[in-house]
């Protein structure tokens, strides 16, 4: 399941359809134009697309019956030998319309395609069994007897994918719920799996927080150049290409500031508009180290149009995450592109501690970002010197947990500290706080 999904290039039909008064985070044609890179990194050709503008979803066909039509035709006429439709259709419409396409039409939806990407992208453990999770939490209420019989003929795709492996019918069992049963299973053995490879984790963060090293992730939209970003800033040689979603698992580089502070640098999954929520679900403990970072690098394409778009749907999928207001620096990226390189206007800009214009790409405005970023380290941290007593241990441990400790001494009736913790767990120590020299 995780070689290359689509081996030969395939010619892809997309339909979009826009739904009267609701609001989507990107216009129609703009959405289109995504799910057309979409289809073209996952190894397709797009030949053609349409769109229809609805008053609400059409429960059998998701589209009115004319209109399905008039695609069926094009489909023939330009050879496509796969359909997508740009949001996540419902098993009910995927039966409906395989019905109306027949065996050799592919039939694709955003999610499904975003799924076969990730599953070409993902390289570690954890990352593969996350997309295998979610593909097949995706595929199973949408099995259906065609459609297995689809898969062991193609060998797999997102739409017809198979379930691997034809287990044995009990007495009385269709093939279709053998297939189900099959597919529970691998559910339960993947979701073993990667709880195993979890603990692992955990215990790899629990040692790097014991460092007292600060975390700084980069977030943002697929494609906005956090890799490239990343490379630029610590000289690592991480995969960046233009293709959306090359970096699927967190990257973690350790970063010296101008002042010398240590920090660690983390690249993440980007982020696109309508995520498939089977996607989500089985990435949040990836996202999860996202909640743990001191400092957000919020990356983003200035020469993107729909850039404010963009801006939206990152925070959105931050907030859905649960990630804790940690202040938050907003990277204007690709200054290379654009005339002019002042910080665009908009909306909720007051919700990051500051803002930079940056090319990744020539070293541009590089240098504003570290000294952006030491700034809200030393706005958000404070050093000072304690002297805890033995029977306060726990208080050793807990600075130990929240901060850096740059000295530690001991003296007859307890342990002196010269430490940086964040300001706002300050007050709790002011009473055992001394003087530098004592
Ligand atoms: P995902 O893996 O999809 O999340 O992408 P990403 O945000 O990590 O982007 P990546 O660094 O892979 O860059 C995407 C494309 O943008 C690559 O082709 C980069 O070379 C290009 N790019 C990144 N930064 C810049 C920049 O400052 N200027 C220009 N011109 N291109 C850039």
């Amino acid at each position: 399941m995780h070689q290359n999904e689509f081996p030969k290039i395939e010619r892809a039909y997309l339909v979009g359809v826009q739904i009267r008064g609701t609001d989507a985070a990107l216009e129609l044609g703009d959405s289109l134009d995504e799910l057309a890179l979409l289809a073209e990194t996952a190894g397709m050709e797009v030949v053609g697309q349409t769109s229809q503008t609805l008053n609400s979803i059409v429960p059998g066909t998701f589209i009115g019956t004319g209109k399905l039509e008039e695609i069926h035709q094009a489909v023939k006429d330009l050879e496509a030998e796969a359909v997508i439709f740009d949001d996540e259709l419902s098993p009910r419409h995927q039966r409906e319309l395989s019905k109306v396409f027949g065996d050799d039409i592919k039939l694709l939806d955003r999610s499904a395609l975003i799924l076969d990407i990730f599953a070409q992208h993902a390289k570690t453990k954890e990352g593969s069994l996350q997309v295998e999770l979610a593909q097949y939490e995706y595929r199973l209420p949408r099995l259906t007897r065609q459609w297995t019989h689809l898969a062991r003929q193609a060998g797999g795709s997102a739409a017809g994918s198979g379930v691997g492996g034809v287990g044995l019918r009990g007495p009385g069992e269709t093939q279709l719920e053998v297939d189900r049963r099959e597919i529970s299973r691998k559910i339960d053995r993947i979701k073993r799996d990667l709880e195993r490879v979890r603990v692992h984790r955990r215990q790899h963060r629990q040692q790097r927080k014991k460092t007292g090293v600060p975390v700084i992730s980069l977030v943002g939209y697929t494609n906005a150049g956090k890799s490239t970003l990343l490379n630029r800033l610590t000289n690592a040689s991480v995969y960046a290409r233009d293709q959306l979603f090359a970096t699927l698992d967190p990257t973690t580089r350790r970063m010296e500031l101008p002042s010398g502070r240590q920090v660690l640098l983390t690249d993440t999954v980007g982020f696109i508009q309508k995520l498939p929520t089977t996607l989500i679900a089985a990435f949040r403990a990836t996202l999860e180290e996202i909640t743990e970072a001191s400092l957000l690098l919020h990356v983003v394409d200035i020469s993107h149009p729909s850039v404010a778009a963009h801006i939206e749907v990152v925070e959105d999928t931050l907030a859905e995450i649960d990630v804790p207001p940690v202040p938050r620096i907003l990277v204007w990226n690709k200054s290379d592109l654009v005339e002019g390189s002042g910080i665009p206007q908009f909306e909720d800009s007051n919700m990051y501690a500051s803002q930079v214009v940056v090319s990744a790409v020539t070293g541009e405005g590089i240098d504003d970002l570290l000294h952006a970023i030491e700034r809200v380290f030393a706005r958000n941290l404070t050093r000072m010197t304690v002297h805890i007593p033995f029977e306060r241990g726990d208080l050793v441990a807990r600075l130990y947990d929240i901060g850096r400790v740059l000295n530690q001494e001991s003296v007859i009736d307890g342990t002196i500290l010269d430490v940086e913790i964040p300001t706002a767990h300050e007050a709790h120590f002011v009473k055992f706080q001394v003087q530098a020299s004592e």
